[in-house]
């Protein structure tokens, strides 16, 4: 061949790899490639800068090769994910783009798709993460909104991890070291007095609260925390409880407690990562509770163990009926769904769907539909890598497997954690639509779903601090609590 026909061919391969890859149609079903080199533990970074950087460019600028740029806003988006695997493995015909899949596993395929998200990512998220702003407001899809701070620095924040409200809008805000303090318009007033005892061990301590729907008339208050082993080892499990609260003044005694979910001493350990631990109401008498694989992974598959589950109870903690594994054993009776990692984000839709968000290791945080019964499939399938750059997983089900696939997943990770709904009042054009907080993303985003499938993303904050909670307040607004610096602010309507 010719030079000068080879360049031709390249040149026409630049239009052919782009109109080729028909994102968003029917992915094909996975079929490992049975030419695969056994996996081998490869530094993913390595592996695209031998492989790819020479046309792709080491920072994905393409030029090399006839490449165009992968940094472009487009193509940073999943329905790129099989696609770009699909072209790694077995080339673009009619361009300079050769299979690898005689060369490289399947993990080591996907591993460089998640490198090329991580360059993407570099390049474009903080430039995606929030709408264009005009002075102090932010101009977005459907709402003009502004940020105010509600709680700032100086008001006893350490880790805020959770907030909610009592119905005479006073707010509880849990720290995470210890304690719930109360708020009103943003002035520390009081603090509940008398609560369990937590042990702050890494990611535990003090985590969720959740003011029950009907607290006006039955008083009751959950709370989630990483309570220590009855032994006093260094080790820990989540639980939950619930209680009620009789005033002093401005400050209230916890009292009448009740355990909601607490698994036997021999599931309490050490580690310090992946308590979970989310409590959401579905206004139907039940109560669903999420629960980390405390670092366990693959014992997420394992029902009858506490790790990597979301728990569905009624709200006294006994066990429903109709519940997926009722008879499968002491822990499985009180699963909902299982395979998870690490889910800090767990709501109920306006329409009755359950949602988690869950981190992935590096790459493939996840936003998840949980139906009764589902299994996430942690630690068998991921949209991630280890944290050390090697690859592990191929994100999709293998013949014969069955394990539930995330409805939208952020690669990069964001460091998924709080999750809710905008009820509407403030944002009537979000109605119903998921608020999702990332902690190393420092994001806030928005997502909708229509009959659990997802329509679609929009970043509203980036910057402003770790999220550690999101939640919608009576007035409509979209809460945040942050951390580094610890404050909460939040996101309400521009006039
Ligand atoms: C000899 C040059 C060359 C090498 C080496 C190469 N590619 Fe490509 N690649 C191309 C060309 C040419 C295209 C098609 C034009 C384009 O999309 O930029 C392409 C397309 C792609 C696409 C589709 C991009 C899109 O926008 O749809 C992906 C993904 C990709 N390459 C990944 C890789 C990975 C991963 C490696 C390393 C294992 C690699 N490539 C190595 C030349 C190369």
């Amino acid at each position: 061949m010719t030079k000068l026909l080879q360049l031709a061919l390249v040149a026409s391969g630049l239009v052919v790899g782009c109109t080729t890859i028909a994102a968003g149609k029917k992915e094909a079903a996975y079929e490992p490639n049975k030419n695969q080199n056994p996996q081998r533990r490869t530094n993913v970074t390595k592996l695209y800068n031998d492989y790819c950087a020479k046309c792709h460019g080491e920072n994905g600028e393409g030029g090399g090769g006839g490449t165009q740029s992968l940094l472009v806003a487009e193509k940073f988006d999943q329905k790129y994910d099989r696609a770009f695997f699909d072209a790694t493995r077995n080339g673009l015909p009619g361009t300079g783009m050769e299979s690898m899949g005689e060369t490289l596993s399947d993990q080591e395929v996907w591993g460089l798709v998640v490198h090329i998200r991580e360059l993407q990512g570099k390049a474009l998220r903080w430039g995606l993460g929030q709408p264009k702003k005009t002075g102090e407001v932010f101009n977005s899809k459907l709402h003009n909104y502004k940020v105010e701070t509600v709680v700032d620095q100086n008001q006893g924040l350490k880790v805020p991890w959770s907030l909610d409200w009592l119905p005479d809008g006073r707010m509880l805000v849990t720290n995470r070291p210890g304690g719930i303090n109360i708020f009103r318009a943003g002035q520390k007033v009081g603090e509940i007095m008398g609560l369990p005892q937590v042990l702050e061990l890494g990611q535990g301590g003090q985590l969720e609260v959740a003011v029950h729907p009907q607290y006006a008339s039955n008083g009751w208050i959950y709370i989630s925390y990483s309570e220590p082993k009855a032994d006093g080892s260094r080790a820990a499990m989540t639980k939950v409880v619930r209680g009620k609260l009789s005033w002093n003044g401005e400050n209230a005694q916890w009292g009448s407690q009740q355990t909601i979910y607490q698994v036997a001493q021999e599931h309490y350990n050490g580690s310090s990562v992946h308590y979970g631990c989310k409590i959401a109401f579905d206004g139907k008498g039940h109560v669903f509770i999420s629960q980390g694989e405390r670092g366990g992974g693959n014992i997420a598959q394992e029902i009858d163990k506490p790790n990597g589950k979301v728990y569905r109870v009624n709200e006294d903690g006994s066990i429903p009926k109709d519940n997926p594994f009722v008879g499968k054993g002491v822990v499985a009776e009180k699963v909902w769904t299982y395979g998870h990692r690490n889910p800090q984000g767990l709501t109920v839709g306006l329409d009755g769907r359950v949602w988690d968000t869950e981190h992935g290791p590096r790459g493939g945080d996840e936003l998840n539909e949980c139906t009764k019964g589902d299994n996430f499939g942690w630690s068998k399938v991921a949209f991630s890598i280890n944290y050390n750059d090697s690859p592990d997983w191929v994100p999709w089900n293998a013949p014969g497997e069955k394990y539930k696939m995330p409805i939208f997943r952020w690669i990069p990770s964001i460091g998924a954690s709080g999750l809710d709904v905008v009820k509407g009042a403030a944002f009537p054009n979000w109605k119903g639509d998921l608020v999702a907080g990332g902690l190393s993303g420092n994001s806030v985003d928005r997502i909708r779903t229509k009959d659990g499938k997802f329509v679609e993303r929009e970043g509203l904050l980036v910057g402003m601090g770790r999220v550690r909670d999101i939640a919608t307040g009576p007035d409509g607004a979209v809460y945040v609590a942050l951390n580094q610096p610890d404050k909460i602010i939040r996101i309400v309507p521009a006039k």
